[in-house]
């Protein structure tokens, strides 16, 4: 496996690069919800490129960019074993140089959800991944549906600035009891992540509640927030049912919602979701 840390190495390689491309845009210290997504870009492609940048654009002044977990080494031999062909690792120097005006942001949809509490998070995002884009040409990229409203956002920015690219979204990988994987995961202790379970717990009512034939937003909300509240060191930022068309609140849920919720255990924040999908009368549900 190439690791490439600069911009020339990376058009070096990808000038050299032969056959269908695709690209895994990830902030590294990989769990196995990252190797899902590379094994996933392993089967859809002929070369596969990871980019582990944690990328500082996307992190608000008092957000823990300092504290994100890193391990290069461990993440180099993880890549490898996956298949993977290439991992970029650039500097934020390489990345942004001294100063940095040209960026991509979603006025409506980037402030709603996540984004009310960090106003600049998906600016962050979607500047980063426009410019992996243009920066490795792939053909297909693969994005959690763990992190929902950034997936959302990025097809939206795909399909609204012309990239040819085809996003591939893969399913969010939980540890046996629930809890979605997440790099930072690693910050919570034994008690904190009994706390985390709460988000998992309430998800899980909602879907019982979908299966059982509620349709109800406001309902849905109810048995969540009775579930959560079993978990007293979980503080919920969101709860929110919504379109994943618009974002937006809905009063009923239809096959294209997305019940998601953020919650902080200590000073850790965690996000999970749940999609409605199928047809209308037969409503299936991803979580
Ligand atoms: P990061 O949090 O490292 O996540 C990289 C990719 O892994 C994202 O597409 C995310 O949705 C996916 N992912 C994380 N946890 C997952 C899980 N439990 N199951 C399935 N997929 C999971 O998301 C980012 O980095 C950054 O915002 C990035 C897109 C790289 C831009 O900087």
């Amino acid at each position: 496996m190439d690791v490439l840390r600069t911009i020339s190495e990376l058009r070096a390689w990808r000038r050299a690069a032969r056959g269908k491309v695709a690209l895994v845009p990830t902030m590294g210290y990989f769990h196995e919800g990252h190797l899902c997504l590379m094994r996933t870009a392993r089967r859809a492609a002929d070369v596969v490129l990871v980019s582990s940048f944690v990328n500082p654009i996307q992190f608000g002044p008092t957000e823990d960019l300092a504290r994100y977990p890193r391990d290069l080494e461990r993440d180099r031999a993880l890549a490898s074993d996956a298949g993977v062909d290439a991992l970029f690792v650039p500097s934020a120097e390489e990345m942004y140089g001294q100063s940095h005006e040209t960026f991509v942001y979603w006025p409506t949809m980037g402030n709603l959800l996540c984004g009310r509490t960090r106003p600049d998070h998906f600016r962050g995002v979607g500047t980063v991944v426009a410019k992996l884009f243009n920066l490795a040409f792939p053909h297909v990229a693969t994005f959690g549906r763990k992190d929902g409203q950034q997936v959302l956002l990025l097809e939206r920015m795909v399909r609204e600035l012309n990239f040819d690219v085809e996003i591939v979204v893969c399913p969010t990988v939980r540890e046996p009891d629930g809890l979605a994987l997440s790099s930072r995961n690693a910050l919570l202790s034994a008690a904190d992540r009994i706390q985390a379970l709460g988000i998992y717990a309430g998800l899980d009512a909602a879907r019982a509640a979908i299966l059982g034939g509620e349709r109800r937003s406001a309902a849905i909300r109810n048995e969540m927030a009775q579930l959560m509240a079993k978990s007293p060191g979980l503080g919920v930022e969101y709860c929110e049912v919504v379109s994943r068309e618009s974002l937006r609140a809905v009063d009923i849920i239809d096959h294209c919602s997305m019940i998601a919720v953020a919650g902080r255990v200590g000073t850790t924040r965690l996000l999970d979701n749940l999609w409605t999908m199928g047809a209308d009368g037969d409503i299936r549900i991803e979580l």
